[in-house]
């Protein structure tokens, strides 16, 4: 048999966590069929950008930097560029069209047969006459959903020495009006809850000590008589390990014996996600999030009540469909309220074939309107983050250190509460605890020095 030689695969990553984490997979699924992982796209054999699809903007990052890569085919023909995950799903052929010098197109479901589907192209490029200028395999696109995969089996290669993600779900069936998910991950499936224990005790004799479960609506998890909250303790008593995060839950699902295991467990950390969205019941409705205002801020004061020092970050979409001036101003009032620690910040992104396309035309806001919507929210949640993390300075915190710093005398790392700090201190403490003093704040990250 025709031995497959390329060997060197560079995976670039766009996008969420889950798809982070799809990016070790298919690093650790190729690196077990003998490829070595590159860290440049210059060197490799095969390219494989991993993209997202949640935002228009997204898409055209990802479409300008392959069309970067074909500068790299040009030279080297019989490299194998692939593009994979959620705007692969979501573009599908079209996209070979559009990029003709693509070779393969992959969906979030189709890794596992990743080897498989790069030695049919290499094959295919070899079984061409020698002297054809077109020398190159067929093109391939692997884009069904398989309620079955969730990939069970494979082995991740985790590219953190001191942390590690943990997919326990994957695809989505929530049904918000703006999201593009549910159409290309799929349905909701859950891995087994005695898989995922096994997986993280691998991690701690790993040497590990931090994780972080993952999936789109991870407090959703349900498998084999198991829900959220129970995963979550008995993950928070392995041994070993001594941080444990989870992303990104769905308000819904914040229930008041999730928030009592987080408040009982020492390992998990004081740091709660709650994307919220719109701060206006009219605008909730309208995305189908399936909770009031009121009861957010319910779920918030209980989050508090229960774990006291609780950080609290959001997602915020700014001109949805038919969001009023007023309704928007709702948003920026409940900002000031609540005063999240972090919030990340959208300006609504139309996308096909969402159930929000089909709003009538004269609901749909401006670029321009909605910029100066997004500009304003960013101008608030600055203002009270950087009031929060001032109040923080002079605290002495738990720190884990993840990584050198920009400078080379520094390092970076992160408070239980998710806060990031950077300090003097020898790269050689990294996967280490250390008790640091925060001694100043750019408004949302941190400067401290070791206090132990
Ligand atoms: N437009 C803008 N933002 C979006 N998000 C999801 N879909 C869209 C969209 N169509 C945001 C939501 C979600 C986060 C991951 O991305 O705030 O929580």
């Amino acid at each position: 048999m025709d031995e497959f030689v390329a060997k060197k695969v560079y995976v670039e990553t766009y996008g969420c966590q889950m798809n982070i984490s799809d990016g070790e997979l298919m690093e650790g699924i190729l690196v077990e069929k003998g490829y070595e992982v590159s860290n440049s796209a210059e060197e490799a054999d095969v390219i494989l950008v991993n993209t997202c699809a949640i935002r228009e903007h997204a898409e055209e990052r990802v479409l300008g930097r392959v069309g970067q890569l074909y500068g790299i085919k040009k030279e080297r023909p019989e490299v194998i560029i692939g593009v994979t995950g959620c705007m692969a799903q979501r573009l599908g052929d079209n996209l070979l069209q559009r990029a003709p010098y693509v070779d393969l197109v992959m969906g979030p479901d189709g890794y596992r047969s990743l080897p498989e589907q790069l030695e049919r192209i290499h094959i295919g490029a070899k079984s061409m006459p020698s002297r054809s200028s077109k020398k190159r395999g067929p093109q391939l696109a692997v884009l069904d959903l398989d309620v079955g995969e969730n990939y069970e089996g494979l082995v991740q290669r985790r590219t953190s020495p001191v942390s590690a993600w943990v997919p326990i779900q994957r695809g989505c069936d929530h049904k918000c009006t703006f999201c593009i998910v549910p159409y290309v991950r799929g349905p909701e499936k859950n891995r087994k809850s005695s898989d995922i224990l096994n997986e993280v005790r691998e991690i701690a004799e790993a040497g590990r000590t931090e994780v972080t479960l993952l999936g789109q609506t991870v407090n959703s998890y349900e498998s084999d008589g198991v829900c959220f909250h129970e995963l979550l303790r008995s993950v928070a008593r392995i041994d070993g390990i001594r941080r444990v995060r989870f992303t990104s839950p769905h308000p819904n699902d914040v229930t008041p014996e999730l928030l009592r295991v987080m408040a009982e467990e020492p390992a998990i950390c004081e740091q709660l996600h709650l994307p919220l969205q719109s701060g206006n019941d009219k605008v909730l409705r309208r995305m189908l999030r399936r909770y009031t205002v009121d009861t957010f801020l319910e779920k918030v004061t209980l989050a508090r009540d229960l774990i006291p020092d609780l950080s609290l970050s959001t997602d915020i979409i700014v001109a949805f469909p038919g969001e009023s001036e007023d309704q928007f101003e709702d948003t920026l009032d409940l900002l000031r309220q609540v005063r999240f620690d972090d919030a990340y910040t959208y300006k609504y992104s139309l996308r096909d074939g969402t159930p929000a396309t089909r709003f009538p035309d004269s609901d749909f806001l401006s670029n321009e309107e909605a910029q100066i919507r997004l500009t304003k929210l960013i101008e608030v949640h600055r203002s009270i983050q950087n009031d929060i993390n001032k109040g923080e300075v002079g605290r002495i915190e738990e720190v884990l250190v993840e990584k050198k710093g920009r400078e080379t005398s520094q390092v970076l790392g992160r408070t239980r509460r998710n806060k990031v700090v950077a300090f003097n201190a020898s790269s050689e403490i990294i996967g280490t605890y250390h008790q640091v003093l925060l001694t100043g704040t750019t408004g949302a990250t941190f400067m401290g020095e070791l206090a132990n």
